[in-house]
């Protein structure tokens, strides 16, 4: 493969993913080691970044990756974390908040559903705001707070086509359940969490503008993922592209805004969803 043009260097730095067990951690994960750089490979548990680093040593030998468990929503964790590298000699350059709860819309006909905002449940809502939001909150705070004692670093959110426009519930509709209230639909929890990532990305980038921290988001639209071939039709209708994205679209983005690349921007939000938001 031919080397990345120098901007887009990271030779010397060390980033740090947050749920990078799932399916687009590992994507940034590897985008980040080909662009030179050392990878922190977090998630909630241990063996989901082992699984990500034996996965990824798979294909490239000489990456140097360092599993650590990782769980955004607790303040402890997330210190202990930064304690443990620390102690170790590592300074994390590059914080991806990439960790969240994207629960399958499903369907249980005969009660309302759960997924609908009037019947919503507040255990739920906060345990997906405490891993999709605070958890990218404490991590910019430890992470993010040294950056900025330091002069330099780079946090980049991983937001949503959903984080700037709002879902429509007519792809998750099932044919099969005739009454409204038993429908499912997108949780309210994702809108809120996306936008409020943007928002996050807005203000951080502002407040540490003079101490060399660059704050930005990408907000990906849906990776195709062998969905049930209906979504995929209804969803894809939504798309000027006519298709889903590929696991591996959103590599470059994340090398551009990690990297010296995007050394003049902060506090953007690049959407890269095949069009859908702009029809
Ligand atoms: N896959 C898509 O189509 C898509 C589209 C747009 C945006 N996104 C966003 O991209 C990001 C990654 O999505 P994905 O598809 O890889 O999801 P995924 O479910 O495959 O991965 C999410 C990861 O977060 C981890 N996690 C859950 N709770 C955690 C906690 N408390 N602490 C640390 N880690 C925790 C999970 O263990 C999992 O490995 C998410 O923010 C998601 O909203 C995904």
């Amino acid at each position: 493969m031919a080397a990345l043009p120098s901007r887009y260097e990271l030779a010397g730095r060390a980033a740090l993913v947050t749920g990078a067990g799932g399916l687009l951690g590992r994507q940034h994960v590897a985008a980040l080691v080909e662009a030179g750089a050392r990878v922190v490979v977090t998630d909630v548990g241990l063996a989901q970044a082992e699984a990500a680093i034996a996965a990824l040593k798979h294909s490239t030998p000489s990456a140097d990756l360092i599993a650590l468990a990782l769980d955004v929503t607790s303040l402890e964790s997330v210190r202990a974390a930064y304690a443990d590298l620390t102690s170790s000699g590592i300074t994390v350059d590059i914080l991806v908040n990439n960790a969240a709860i994207d629960p399958k819309v499903t369907s249980t006909p005969g009660v309302m559903h759960s997924s609908r905002f009037e019947a919503f449940p507040v255990p739920q809502w906060q345990t997906e705001i405490a891993v999709g939001l605070t958890g990218a909150m404490l991590c910019s705070q430890v992470f993010g707070g040294a950056m900025a004692r330091r002069g330099r670093g780079v946090i980049l959110n991983i937001a949503s086509d959903l984080g700037v426009i709002a879902p429509d519930q007519r792809l998750y509709r099932q044919p099969n359940i005739t009454r409204d209230e038993e429908q499912p639909v997108k949780p309210v929890t994702y809108s809120v969490i996306k936008h409020g990532l943007i928002g996050l990305t807005k203000y951080l980038a502002t407040y540490w503008a003079d101490r060399g921290v660059r704050v930005n988001a990408i907000s990906p639209g849906g990776v195709f993922n062998n969905q049930d071939p209906v979504f995929v039709e209804r969803l894809t209708r939504l798309i000027p592209m006519g298709r889903m994205a590929r696991v591996d679209e959103y590599c470059a983005a994340v090398q551009f805004l990690c990297s010296d690349a995007s050394s003049y921007m902060t506090g953007q939000n690049i959407v890269m969803d095949g069009g859908r938001s702009v029809w």
